[in-house]
């Protein structure tokens, strides 16, 4: 049976296949995205992958409507897959946010489903790292936090010939769009235009500018301007500070998609202009006032960052790290006589921490030994008619003979 077209089985290395998707590899991304997050001070949580309908309906905006995978329950309660975390962490926010000191910095790694269009690095699940900051104001949380998404990136090897952070600002395209007499109905619908320009054909954005009152080389003009408002600067500045600025660059073609941002906005995307964006995120100072009947008001900014078009990054890169199981000490059977030492050995390896394999049925020696080769093991282990254990390095190709404690004590030691 074929699984559903969008979704991903995962697999062990080494892969079944080319185009397989690694489990090690998504662990790996899961370890660096907490490791660096909790390095920020920010604090994991999570919530339902199953959600209310209306939690979209109310704020996300018609892009990722039309991508909802809804549906009916048995209790004839109108639901949806989570398309996105942020609707469900501003109703977190908004039932429990007098437990927590302001500002409150969050983050979660969940499994997003959108019914999309299949194309490159657009699924119908993806994973995401979503950071978010909750109660403050000061662009200076804007920096903090594009900062984390940039050591994101770092961590996992990638440099600034690699990607670009594209800083931008709904505030600056409000003041456009507010100059030139726009009036608020219509703001909606010129975003759209703005988020679109780079992939639609000229004479469209063209027409659709004209319809709502606007000239595209007008448009043109701000966006080669790229003169950052004195928010944007200010992050900037912050930026430059930490070391940070070879990895940012205002552009104004940056609007984002989704209906609740605010202020600043930004996307991460690979210097070369081959993938789509691989993060998005800005300010979203409304959502929370909105999602909670107008009872909290809190000012709220974040991004979340795929793991597709990441994961198509790194590999087109080849900065991903050899992925082997891990197996630390492989023992080596080679007389069943001995299969109750080496038991007690493994229980022993294992209980201070070690991974350890051996054959679990009888097999030849050298079938063992191929065996621990093909794991890429550290060393093996074989006890000894007279009890000691002879240590094989398979890297170093060393051979020791130790006794028993003395060899469990190096592995308890070594890491
Ligand atoms: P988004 O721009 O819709 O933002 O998604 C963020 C990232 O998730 C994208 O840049 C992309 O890498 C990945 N992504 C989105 N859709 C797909 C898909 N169908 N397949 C694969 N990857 C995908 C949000 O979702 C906001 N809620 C982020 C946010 C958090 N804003 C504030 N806090």
């Amino acid at each position: 049976m074929e699984r559903l077209p969008g979704f991903r089985d995962f697999y062990p290395e080494p892969l079944p296949s080319k185009d397989a998707w690694s489990a090690d590899a998504r662990s790996y991304l899961f370890d660096q995205w907490r490791a660096v997050a909790r390095r920020y001070g920010f604090r994991e949580y999570d919530g339902p992958p199953l959600e209310p309908l209306e939690l979209y309906t109310a704020k996300s905006g018609d892009e990722i409507v039309g991508q909802l995978y809804n549906f009916s329950d048995k209790g004839e309660r109108a639901v949806a897959m989570r398309p996105e975390m942020t609707p469900t962490l501003a109703r977190m926010i908004a039932g429990h946010q007098r437990n927590y000191p302001k500002p409150i910095k969050w983050f979660a790694i969940p499994q997003l489903f959108r019914y999309e269009r299949q194309q490159k690095g657009r699924l119908r699940e993806h994973f995401q790292l979503n950071a978010d900051v909750f109660g403050e104001k000061d662009p200076s949380v804007d920096a903090e936090l594009i900062a984390l998404l940039i050591d994101t990136l770092r961590a996992l090897g990638l440099t600034d010939e690699d990607f670009v952070v594209r800083l931008s600002s709904r505030n600056a395209w409000q003041e456009f769009f507010v100059q030139r007499g726009g009036t608020p109905d219509r703001a909606y619908a010129f975003f759209q235009v703005i988020d679109k320009l780079e992939r639609e054909q000229e004479a469209e954005s063209a027409r659709l500018l004209q319809a709502l009152g606007f000239a595209l080389p007008d448009v043109q003009e701000f966006i080669r301007a790229a003169t950052p408002t004195e928010e944007l600067g200010l992050i900037l500045s912050q930026l430059s500070a930490r070391g940070l600025s070879p990895y940012v660059k205002v552009d104004y073609n940056v609007i984002r998609g989704l209906a609740y941002y605010t202020g600043p906005v930004f996307e991460a995307f690979d210097r070369r202009g081959e993938f789509r964006a691989i993060a998005g995120g800005g300010r979203y100072d409304n959502l929370v006032k909105v999602l909670s009947g107008g009872k909290v008001d809190l000012p709220a900014l974040g991004f979340g960052m795929g793991d597709v078009v990441l994961m198509e990054l790194l590999r087109a890169r080849a900065r991903l790290p050899e992925f082997t199981a891990g197996i630390d000490v492989v023992c080596l059977i080679e007389d069943e006589a001995r299969r109750p030492q080496t038991l007690r050995l493994a229980q022993r390896l294992r209980d201070a921490g070690r991974a350890v394999e051996f054959s679990l049925t009888a097999a030849k020696p050298d079938k063992q030994f191929k065996r621990a080769l093909e794991l890429k093991a550290r060393c093996t282990a074989q006890i000894e008619p007279d009890g000691s254990v002879r240590v094989r390095e398979l890297k170093a190709r060393d051979e020791r003979r130790l006794s028993v404690d003395e060899f469990v004590q190096s592995m308890t030691q070594a890491r």
